[in-house]
């Protein structure tokens, strides 16, 4: 049995969750983590709401409201988002909360003890109209490097470029618009620099003091890449306060008005999430975040893959008593219609919208997003696929081949699963086909493949409505019975694999599978064997697993985002 802690990044509780966080990092890793449940292994999957940082202040600002106001608004919120998706955290912890801030806390006193950082004097952007030093955020620019004019002071959203504020051509405040000052302040730096050998080894190798601790052949290739070129660019010292209101108190003496710099904070909130997941369930989180066994799986979008990778493994090894990731699954954007997805322009589909437009199609949203994930590149979301997908593979492929088998068996046997007496070479070679799903599938949720171990999904389904076609039980049942049995037979075991294969991806799906076959089932090898429902088995009543989206529904939508 393996031991996982399975993360995903923590939302910022300052807006809604759309469908590009949903196949950026939650739907993998929702995908992930039940699939390693139904290989017995033991999983804890955090998440929580990020609730500090520049972030949630400028939202507030815009909302009119407190900061406090709106991550009450968006915690709530996000949490029953994920939650109507089936997306299934362990626990949906926040960083406001005590225990995180005592943990953060106690983290930092123990890096600053251990003399891990630096305390040093510079200059930093202050608008004197609001008398207050710039966050990052706070300051807009020219970006230098695709002359975007709209560039963060740590991020250009236009061409993904990590910044700092001083790169900015022509900076201004967000608070005021003025043109900042620049002001003599100290803060607490990380030297990153110190860790460049271990970290280039770690990351390339697998190889930590010795021992092999991942695969790099596991590694995503866009996340080395990223990893390599911010290794070989040098790694410089990171300022790991800030001086804002907002935020995990400095626990030092004469350090008032400062803050944690978010980003120390947050993938702190990982552990604070497990303490806090420990405590509920009375399980000790150091057996997860201090044993070696552990691997430490961090779903994410590429905008993080720094900080995953590179800044919080350094805090993690400095500290000392934590393992570090297995892997880092990172995967690119997704767009909307050809273009970026914008909270602020609100070109997105949001995860509410999305279930009031489409009651009960839970599972639709989770099927395309994995079918289109960006895996490796950004990739597209258009309504006309959404469509596409839908009829062509799920009502044509998936709940037809269920349909007719359900439809059959109830029509010609009573509902009672028929026998197999005349198996012949054709069934045997299906029959030993259906056993390599489970591998075939599970092989690739492995190694992150998550849009190829749903095409093997479809494939099965797919199986199953070529052995129909080619042995048209419809037409056989009065002439020849006997093969007509053994045929239903066969698919009935097929719909099985079905009900089992699908729940990492289709949970909803798979339950009612399990209801139209009156069975349950515990894990996925089960699904290795071709013969789980036996004879004289009573099924259920074929019920409605999808339907058809028609043009209008879809011209609706796209309307919608016009
Ligand atoms: N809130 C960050 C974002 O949305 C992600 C934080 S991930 C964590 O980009 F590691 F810091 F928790
Ligand atoms: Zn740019």
């Amino acid at each position: 049995m393996e031991k996982f802690i399975v993360t995903a990044a923590l939302p910022y509780a300052n807006g809604p969750i759309h469908i590009g966080h949903i196949a950026g990092a939650y739907l993998p890793a929702d995908i992930f983590v039940r699939y390693q449940k139904l290989k017995n292994n033991e999983v804890v999957f955090v998440c929580g709401s990020d609730e500090h940082g520049a972030a949630i202040t400028l939202r507030a600002k815009k909302e009119g409201q407190t900061p406090h106001k709106i991550i009450e608004k968006y915690h709530k919120k996000n949490e029953n988002s994920f939650k109507s998706l089936n997306i299934n955290f362990s626990i949906y912890h926040r960083t406001s909360s005590k225990l995180h801030h005592d943990t953060a806390q106690q983290f930092f006193k123990a890096l600053h003890s251990k003399n891990v950082f630096i305390k040093k004097k510079s200059n930093q952007f202050f608008d004197e109209e609001a008398n207050q030093f710039l966050a990052d955020r706070y300051i807009k620019g020219t970006c230098p490097k695709c002359n975007y004019e709209d560039a963060y002071g740590d991020q250009c959203e236009s061409c993904g470029s990590t910044l700092s504020p001083s790169d900015l051509v022509n900076p201004k405040s967000t608070l005021s618009g003025h043109i900042p000052i620049m002001k003599e302040t100290s803060h607490w730096y990380l030297p990153m620099q110190k860790n460049e050998k271990w970290l280039k080894k770690w990351i390339e190798s697998g190889e930590i003091n010795g021992v092999m601790v991942h695969d790099p052949k596991k590694w995503k290739n866009n996340v080395l890449g990223q990893c390599k070129s911010w290794i070989d660019g040098g790694l410089q010292s990171r300022a790991m306060t800030r001086d804002l209101d907002w935020g995990v108190k400095v626990p030092l003496e004469n350090e008032n008005g400062k803050v944690l710099y978010v980003w120390l904070d947050a993938p702190i909130g990982y552990i604070s999430a497990t303490k806090e997941w420990a405590k509920n369930e009375k399980k000790n989180w150091e057996k997860y975040w201090k044993n070696p066994d552990t691997k430490l799986i961090n779903f994410i979008g590429k905008d993080n893959i720094v900080f995953h990778c590179i800044i919080f493994p350094i805090i993690l090894k400095e500290h000392g008593d934590y393992i570090l990731p297995t892997n880092v699954p990172a995967n690119e954007f997704l767009n909307l219609e050809g273009g970026k997805i914008s909270t602020s322009r609100n070109h997105a589909i949001w995860i509410d919208d999305y279930l009031t437009s489409f009651p009960e199609k839970e599972d639709v949203l989770r099927y395309v997003l994995c079918s289109i994930s960006p895996e490796n590149k950004d990739s597209d979301f258009t309504w006309k696929d959404f469509q596409t997908r839908n009829n062509s593979e799920l009502v044509a492929i998936f709940g037809n081949f269920v349909n007719r088998v359900i439809v059959l068996i109830n029509k010609y046997w009573g509902g009672y699963a028929p026998n197999r007496s005349s198996i012949n070479k054709e069934d045997d070679i299906v029959l030993r086909k259906i056993c390599q799903y489970p591998d075939k599938i599970g092989t690739y949720i492995n190694n992150y493949k998550f849009r190829d171990a749903l095409f093997e999904l479809i494939n099965l389904a797919r199986l199953g409505n070529k052995y129909l076609a080619e042995n048209e039980p419809w037409k056989q049942v009065k002439t020849n019975p006997k093969r007509t049995e053994t045929i239903l037979n066969i698919s009935l075991q097929i719909v099985f694999s079905l009900s089992v294969l699908s729940e990492p991806f289709l949970p909803i799906t798979s339950k009612k599978l399990c209801n139209i076959l009156n069975t349950s089932f515990s894990n996925w090898d089960c699904a290795k064997n071709s013969n789980n429902i036996k004879a004289n088995h009573k099924i259920k009543n074929a019920e409605h697993l999808f339907e058809i989206i028609t043009d209008e529904k879809i011209t609706e939508e796209i309307n919608k985002l016009n």
